[in-house]
């Protein structure tokens, strides 16, 4: 229900066009807008379905863990040394990187009697909270790990041989490097030796600190200021190089990715907003102000949101930076989903740094501002910031005027970047939207590889874990995207806690509470025909028609290449002919009349569509044919005139080729048994009867290991029959709503009874059970909100007649009297249709019973008039594109009211 003016507080646009509540329409405008909001979000909002979805035991993963112990939860890469590097509750693990389940060695790291009992004596559980889970692994050099671990709520800090892969024994603080409590989010990078971290500095985690350890300087760090961080939840953070060759003299950067509650956009509650922040290498801090605090620190929000649907993804869980040759060149993706869970939507939005650094360096500041005494909000800086640019790493142009470092910034600078470490101008995603929107599915992790296919094209393919132990995996095509694959990783329905890819093994690595699993990059073997190959549209696969075999084209020989037959956009028309199957090859089934036959026909594609023929024309659901569970085909009461042949065919649609794709995947010639004849007869007939129903209905066994034959050769035979419908299975995506659907022929009797694809998906209708109940709360709020308005409208005397005489009858000529709260909304709410000018903040979102508190409340809860501090009145700047010009949320009147600065130290 916050959706609505979420959507408002964030579009980008700052297109605030809410209804004013004195209007006495109000509420069914809001209610119209809201309803089909919700509704177009969660039905027709635009998402993608994986097009395969491969189950634990189809495919032959790696997985390593140990009896007891858990939470393998940090994992770093050595490409050098060939390692897999795992941190998990006590121990800390050497893994051989091209098979994890080969344990190289391992190292445990406890808490002592002591500092256990310190941590019991605090409350915490002994085996939940105050074991060691290690948190930091970080490479040194390379004789040495660094590695840092909860250590009972009291984090430490030590170094790993690697030699004999014993710690060093000389732990040291790891405040601030750690977190305290193991479920707390935190993030490190290791940047020349210096450990960069983004973490909470107590024990209660309630002092969020963004912060440089260093063996040469001394440790830098953020202010402890809600204007610096306000309980960020941290994801990610990487250095960015500069390029050297090109002489600027820039300086390299660290980012910073994390979830914090907004200061600038006043909510019911708290509203999170994804961040990227930045720090410079070369800070030193400052030499008066900002004294061993960083100088350098910017943060701007991170837009991921479906503008023409208003919906807003205001929760980052990672981040992945695809480093190129050049910092241009760099891209980011981030998985988001909405601060409001039950949506149920994920996204991936991608970004490049450029737009990131554009930010930074022009961008505009924010400002905190006192408005009416106690009342402080965050307002647009429209005045000249002094020079150098606050916030600025140290250049060549910065050298020539005699700054060679943080610490020769002029005073003037650095209190102004004290007191503005927030920029006004967002970070807008490539293409203005997200990548990919998936549909109930919660997005923990992403890691993408840029993969060069046969057309000589580079494409990025994104691997993103679940908090269901599932992967899934995506390729951009053509500013699309498509999921190739979704892969049940883990076999407990879990989150993965950590993902890592590396391009030398084609593997990527899960970690999970309860394991470490390596999954290759591609299954492209598991496609058994040239069709499914290429419509797959997996760039790391490809069709050799001299061996008949989907094949990685990474692995593949240069003379093999220039065969190899593929197609990103899925025109599986490239592939070579197929002879068809003929008559004879088609499965023979023998049915006693009167009884029924199953005819099952897997499709693994949850993109493709199954039709049935027979006799060369087109099934529907009349009444003697039903289409049972994954596309099979039951025929009731078999009659002479069902006899005949029977094809299954699944018809693909590849939006990107444009084009339908249809293949036979199973024939069957259909006989009736008719003379009652021998009894031996009867019994054979009655058994293959038997053993096709078994098939279908106990999906026991087959499943996974049979694979399809090609529809090539006479090989079509009995596998075809037996093999069983997929099992469903809850933790993946259930299939599309079009995958069971069939197309009614055009001459379908009129009363046959179609069913509704929709009521066929459980999901689905789970979805519009949640939506009516939705509704119809949504619905009730709307009315009380509305009675709550008339009434005060009539109160107010806003409303003729009628209403008046109630109110007079009510009250008499006592107005306000014994109500001195109303006394003060009144005020406000005259003085607003005086100014007639307001924005008044509408939270459709109001609790019916609070309506009068909130009335009181709006006043100074939302984007209405405040003064313009600035300096001058520059036009709106709008960065990043987006050139309409929309009024902004707070580019206000300056006349009326005196404004004070904020004071920084406000929060100590
Ligand atoms: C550690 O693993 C256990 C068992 O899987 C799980 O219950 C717990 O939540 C995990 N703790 C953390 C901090 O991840
Ligand atoms: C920079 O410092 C040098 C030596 O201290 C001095 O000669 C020069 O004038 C200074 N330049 C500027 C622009 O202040
Ligand atoms: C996603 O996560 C939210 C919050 O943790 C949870 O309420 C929701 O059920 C999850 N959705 C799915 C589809 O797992
Ligand atoms: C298929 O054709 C045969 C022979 O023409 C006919 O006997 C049979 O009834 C037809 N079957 C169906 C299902 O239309
Ligand atoms: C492709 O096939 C689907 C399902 O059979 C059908 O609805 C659609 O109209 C077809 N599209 C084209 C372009 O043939």
């Amino acid at each position: 229900m916050n959706q609505y003016s979420l959507a408002d507080a964030m579009t980008d646009k700052g297109n605030f066009t809410v209804p004013k509540l004195s209007e006495s329409n109000m509420g069914f405008g809001v209610l119209g807008v809201f309803l089909g909001l919700l509704l177009e979000v969660s039905t027709h909002g635009p998402h993608s379905v994986p097009r395969t979805s491969w189950k634990r035991q189809d495919l032959d993963l790696m997985e390593f863990s140990e009896p007891g112990i858990f939470n393998y939860s940090t994992l770093l890469l050595s490409e050098e040394r060939g390692a897999l590097y795992v941190g998990a509750r006590d121990a800390i693990f050497e893994l051989n990187k091209r098979n994890v389940t080969v344990r190289n060695q391992k190292v445990q790291w406890k808490v002592a009697e002591h500092p256990m009992e310190m941590c019991t004596r605090k409350g915490k559980s002994r085996e939940r909270d105050c074991p060691n889970y290690i948190r930091v692994l970080q490479i040194v050099d390379d004789k040495r790990l660094y590695i840092c671990g909860t250590h009972a709520f009291q984090p430490q800090c030590d170094y790993l041989n690697l030699a004999d892969f014993s710690m060093e024994g000389r732990p040291e603080d790891g405040r601030g490097k750690c977190s305290f409590d193991p479920s707390q989010s935190f993030t490190t990078v290791m940047v020349d030796g210096d450990l960069y971290s983004g973490t909470a500095y107590n024990f209660l985690g309630s002092e969020p600190i963004i912060s440089r350890y260093s063996p040469s300087h001394s440790l830098l760090r953020t202010e402890y200021s809600t204007s610096w961080l306000n309980e960020p939840s941290f994801v990610f953070a990487d250095v960015i190089r500069a390029e050297k060759h090109r002489g600027d003299g820039e300086d390299d950067k660290v980012y910073y990715f994390f979830t914090e509650v907004s200061v600038e956009y006043e909510f019911f509650g708290k509203l999170l907003i994804p961040r990227v922040a930045r720090v410079c290498k070369g800070d030193l801090g400052g030499e008066r102000t900002l004294q061993k605090k960083w100088t350098s620190f910017l943060k701007a929000k991170l837009v991921c949101s479906m503008p023409e649907l208003n919906f807003v993804f205001n929760v980052v869980h990672d981040v992945f930076i695809l480093k190129g040759r050049d910092w241009r060149d760099t891209v980011f993706y981030g998985v988001f989903t909405s601060q409001w869970g039950n949506v149920g939507l994920s996204a991936v939005c991608a970004y490049n740094m450029a737009a990131v650094e554009e930010v930074f360096s022009k961008g505009k500041y924010m400002q905190k501002a006192t408005v009416e005494q106690s009342h402080t909000k965050w307002v647009r800086y429209n005045g000249i910031p002094p020079s150098p640019r606050p916030g600025a790493c140290i250049s060549n142009q910065l050298r020539q005027k005699n700054i060679s470092s943080s610490l020769h910034l002029p005073d003037k600078t650095l209190q102004f970047v004290r007191d503005h470490p927030l920029l006004e101008d967002p970070v807008l995603p490539i293409g203005n939207g997200p990548r990919l929107i998936t549909k109930d599915i919660n997005y923990t992790q992403i890691v993408v590889e840029r993969v060069r296919a046969l057309d000589g094209n580079i494409y990025d393919v994104i691997f993103t874990g679940t908090d269901k132990g599932v992967l899934h995996k995506s390729v951009v095509f053509e500013e699309d995207v498509h999921i190739v694959e979704e892969i049940q990783l883990l076999k407990n329905s879990e989150p993965i806690k950590n993902l890592l890819l590396s391009s030398e093994t084609q593997s990527v690595y899960a970690g999970s509470d309860s394991g470490v699993i390596q999954s290759p990059t591609a299954f492209c073997g598991k496609y058994s025909t040239c069709d499914d190959c290429v419509l797959a549209r997996d760039p790391y696969c490809a069709w050799d028609p001299n061996t008949a075999a989907c094949v990685c084209i990474i692995d593949a020989p240069k003379e093999q290449l220039r065969r190899l037959v593929q197609s990103l956009s899925g025109d599986a028309n490239k592939c070579p002919p197929v002879s068809s199957v003929s008559f004879k090859d088609y499965q023979k089934v023998l049915v006693k009349p009167g009884s029924s036959a199953e005819l099952p026909c897997v499709v693994k594609s949850n993109l493709a569509h199954v039709m049935w023929k027979s006799n060369n024309t087109l099934l529907d659901e009349a009444s003697r044919f039903h289409f049972i569970g994954e596309n099979g085909l039951l025929i009731y009461s078999v009659a002479p005139e069902d006899q005949g042949d029977y094809q299954c065919w699944s018809v693909e649609w590849a939006p990107a080729a444009g084009k339908n794709f249809s293949r036979l995947l199973a024939g069957y010639t259909l006989k009736l048994d008719l003379p009652p004849g021998p009894l031996a007869r009867t019994n054979r007939v009655a058994t293959t009867v038997h053993n096709q129903e078994t098939s279908s209905v106990l999906p026991a066994e087959g499943n996974g290991k049979t694979e399809r034959q090609p529809l090539t050769s006479a090989s079509f035979t009995s596998t075809v029959l037996l093999t069983t419908p997929p099992q469903t299975d809850p933790s993946l995506t259930p299939p599309s709503s079009g995958t069971v659907r069939l197309q009614p022929s055009r001459n379908h009797p009129p009363n046959a009874v179609i069913p509704r694809p929709d009521s066929q998906d459980p999901a689905a209708e789970y979805l519009q059970h949640n939506n009516s109940v939705a509704l119809l709360f949504l619905f009730l709020l709307f009315f009380l909100l509305f009675l709550a308005a008339m009434v005060y409208n009539c109160y107010m005397q806003y409303l003729p007649a009628p209403c008046l005489r109630l109110r007079a009858t009510l009250l008499g000529s006592n107005k306000c009297t014994h109500q001195p709260e109303y006394r003060a909304c009144e005020a406000g709410l005259m003085e607003a249709s005086a100014a007639d000018k307001i924005n008044m903040t509408e939270q459709p979102a109001q609790n019916g019973s609070q309506t009068t508190k909130n009335l009181q409340a709006l006043r100074d809860t939302g984007y209405e008039t405040e003064p313009e501090c600035g300096n001058g009145r520059l036009p709106s700047h709008n960065f990043g594109g987006d050139s309409s010009s929309q009024e902004k949320p707070f580019d206000v009147d300056c006349d009326s009211q005196s404004i004070q600065f904020a004071d920084a130290d406000d929060a100590y």
